[in-house]
């Protein structure tokens, strides 16, 4: 395979080619997700979610990220391997930002990391690039800030808030950021972005008018229930599918069905 770089998404936009991402936290899901044929793989902090069953992104740590993403770069071999730098790990300093990044690439063998914010995180991002580290920016709906937030729904329906994505979009292409990320905006205000800038702008629960899409890969395989955003589409209903075999499972075990003579030595 050819590895997928920051460069080549660079010209699938200019060649109008959509970029296809998903999330995976752990080797055997990113061994799927990589031979299924993924551009980019997101180790995101939404790890802390549907691996550690969190409420919020807030708790998970740079060494739990690194342990995901470790495993997650150990299974790939097409794909680009995005890291999310979790909350807490770049937000006091640009030296605090460069020295988490730095432990992400040596420690896990990731390609590129991922923050959130715009102008408030502008000098740690230029600090990042400078030591030669690809940068994802993270705009919209940025779950690391849910509390300053209060709420999980749509961003930017404002004006004002939408000049500021506007210009931070703009920013994070000016500094050298190679892509964006923007989470749950109206798709409107996404295309505007995305035809404004020349980096890929990657959407989740934001129309269809930007470069790419990435869901959580949990959501989009039905694993979970409970978790029901009008942007998610999903194509299984592995919840229901694996409770299924599970539960078959038990009633084997119980009726002494399993293990029969074949399955024994
Ligand atoms: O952590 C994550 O899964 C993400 C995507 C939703 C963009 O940041
Ligand atoms: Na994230």
């Amino acid at each position: 395979y050819k590895r997928v770089t920051t460069k080549s998404l660079i010209e699938m936009k200019a060649n109008g080619e959509k970029i296809s991402m998903l999330t995976a936290y752990d080797y055997t899901m990113a061994k799927i997700v990589d031979t299924a044929g993924i551009d980019v793989i997101l180790v995101g902090d939404s790890a802390s979610n549907v691996m550690a069953g969190h409420e919020t992104t807030l708790p998970i740590t740079l060494d739990q990220m690194i342990y995901h993403a470790s495993s997650v770069v150990r299974a790939t071999q097409r794909a680009l391997v995005v890291v999310d730098l979790p909350f807490g790990s770049y937000q006091s300093d640009p030296k605090e930002a460069l020295r988490s990044s730095i432990r992400i690439m040596k420690e896990s063998g990731g390609h590129a990391v991922k923050m959130e914010g715009g102008s408030e995180i502008k000098d740690s991002i230029k600090k990042i690039l400078h030591a030669g580290i690809p940068v994802m920016g993270h705009l919209g709906l940025t779950p690391q800030s849910i509390y300053k937030f209060g709420t999980y729904t749509v961003r930017a329906k404002e004006n004002a808030e939408a000049e500021k994505l506007i210009e931070d979009a703009k920013m994070l292409e000016r500094i050298g950021c190679f892509a964006v990320v923007l989470e749950k905006i109206p798709a409107q205000l996404a295309q505007k972005v995305a035809e404004s800038i020349s980096i890929p702008v990657i959407g989740i629960g934001a129309g269809g008018g930007v470069d790419g899409q990435v869901l959580v890969i949990h959501d989009m395989l039905g694993m979970n229930n409970e978790f029901n955003p009008r942007f998610l589409r999903r194509y299984m209903n592995l919840f229901e599918g694996m409770t299924t075999a599970i539960s078959q499972y038990v009633t084997d075990v119980k009726s002494k069905d399993f293990p029969n003579e074949t399955e024994q030595y």
